[in-house]
């Protein structure tokens, strides 16, 4: 690895090896962005099938942003298709893979005691200057460390949905992570061609945290008949200029997540309104409507 001055003079870790475990919607994203902006990346997931499958969606993006990007290029389009595509790697084996990795982002299944299981298993093979990163949406950085001696250099680097499109990047440190790992973090960021903003390791970081309870409001006000889901949709995309209203936004993001994370923050805070159930949205969650994924949540899709 290479450490250098950054320009405000702080030492950071120069990322250019990142092991991405998780090739789902966001591993896939991560690496995508990762890969076109010149690291060395090794997605990691359980099987073949799901990594393939993963690097083939990676490999379709890549090809429509060329078209886009490069219209009048087509030949250093075609260079940059290869290039991003040669920094990809795979494996089912995170444990060799990390030994040479400055960088692990994790993005596997929400779920406190297997994303803790993994990094502990990591922190014993994985090189003393690796950086560990997870990109949960709900749950504690500082409970997921836990499992490991690397407190220092343990972090959250917290993406949004399409990964590829979306242009911020929460990073997060715990009262345990270095200076030195948050400004890596932030430097990696900036080299994805990201924004990033700053926040400590509380519940849903400044995103979530803002953005669910806002949702669980306009779901309370439809289930008191205040106004009907289409209008309440209308009101907050033409009133606020807000791209999508809270019962499209909620059956993008799926209704099955949000009150996963819901039911989180309602078992650590029982007596804090904002986070009460709703019976409207356990009634579809029960049903199976998820959203946009299952072809029904709030709305009907094709
Ligand atoms: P996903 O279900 O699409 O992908 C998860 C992948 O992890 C699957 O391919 C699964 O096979 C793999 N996996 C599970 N356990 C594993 C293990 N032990 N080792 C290796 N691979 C394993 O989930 P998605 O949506 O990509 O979410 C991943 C993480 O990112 C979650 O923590 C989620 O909270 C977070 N997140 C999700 C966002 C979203 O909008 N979907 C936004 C920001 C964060």
């Amino acid at each position: 690895i290479c450490r250098g001055l950054s320009s405000s003079a702080v030492r950071h870790v120069v990322i250019k090896n990142v092991t991405i475990i998780g090739g789902g919607q966001m591993g896939a994203g991560i690496a995508q962005v990762a890969a076109s902006t010149g690291h060395a990346v090794t997605l990691v997931d359980t099987n073949e099938d799901i990594l393939k499958k993963a690097v083939k969606g990676i490999e379709g993006n890549l090809k429509r942003v060329v078209k886009k990007k490069f219209a009048d290029k087509p030949e250093a389009g075609e260079e940059f298709l290869q290039k991003a595509m040669q920094n990809v790697s795979i494996s089912t084996d995170a444990g060799s893979v990390v030994q040479g990795t400055d960088l692990v982002v994790e993005a596997i299944v929400e779920n406190l005691k297997v994303k803790q299981d993994l990094f502990g298993g990591l922190d014993k093979v994985a090189p003393a200057h690796t950086i560990f990163a997870s990109n949960t949406s709900s749950l504690s950085i500082t409970d997921i460390a836990s499992s490991t001696n690397r407190l220092d250099r343990f972090g959250g680097l917290h993406f949004f949905n399409p990964v590829p499109v979306m242009r911020l990047v929460e990073v997060i440190a715990t009262s345990s992570t270095s200076q030195e790992t948050f400004d890596s973090l932030l430097n990696f960021s900036k080299m994805l061609g990201k924004t990033s903003v700053s926040c400590k390791d509380t519940p849903g970081f400044i995103v979530n945290r803002l953005l669910l309870p806002y949702i669980l409001d306009a779901v309370r006000m439809y289930e008191r008949g205040d106004g009907s889901k289409e209008d309440i949709d209308i009101a907050m995309k033409l009133g606020c200029g807000y791209p999508m209203g809270p019962f499209e936004l909620s059956d993008y993001v799926g209704l099955d997540t949000m009150k996963f994370i819901m039911d989180g923050w309602s078992a650590a805070n029982p007596d804090n309104p904002m986070f009460a159930q709703s019976e409207v949205l356990n009634k579809l969650v029960a049903e199976g409507k998820f959203g946009k994924k299952t072809g029904e949540g709030f709305y009907k899709y094709n």
